[in-house]
């Protein structure tokens, strides 16, 4: 029992690593999606940015406790792509930031985050 545990377990990563090339790579979409960033900037630009700012940084003259995140932070950007899909998909209780499941679908939320990863570069190296 053990034994052919053991050579299935083998034959799977022989067979896995025979795939590494091409498909191997796109078997971690099962926890995270290459998103859209172009399309993402367009519902960033639509539905986010009235509370995050165009730099995701927070719109000019809104007054939100607590305020909106800063979404080019280290703090966000070192989140991993799960927990900020999460955090989109379901929003955060007792706070302005609603859950976007209903807005958007799963395709959509991926693609915002690609746009929001790309907030952050840049505004790590400044002090
Ligand atoms: C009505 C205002 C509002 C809108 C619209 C909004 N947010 Fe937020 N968002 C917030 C606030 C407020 C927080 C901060 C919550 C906190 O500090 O705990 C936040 C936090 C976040 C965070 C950080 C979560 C974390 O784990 O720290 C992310 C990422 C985020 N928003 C993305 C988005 C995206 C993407 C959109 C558009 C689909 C969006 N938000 C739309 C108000 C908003």
């Amino acid at each position: 029992m053990r034994l052919t545990n053991i050579g299935l377990g083998l034959v799977i990563a022989i067979v896995s690593a025979g795939f590494a090339g091409g498909v191997g790579v796109k078997d971690l979409s099962a926890v995270t999606k290459e998103g859209d960033s172009v399309s993402g900037r367009e519902i960033y630009a639509n539905t986010c940015i009235r509370c995050h700012g165009i730099d995701g940084k927070g719109a000019q003259g809104i007054k939100l406790v607590p305020p909106p995140a800063d979404l080019g932070s280290s703090a966000v950007q070192n989140r991993l792509d799960g927990t900020l899909f999460k955090r989109i998909h379901e929003g955060k209780p007792n706070t302005a930031m609603g859950a976007w499941k209903h807005a958007l679908s799963d395709d959509e939320i991926w693609d915002v985050l690609a746009y929001v990863r790309t907030l952050g570069v840049g505004s790590e190296e400044k002090p």
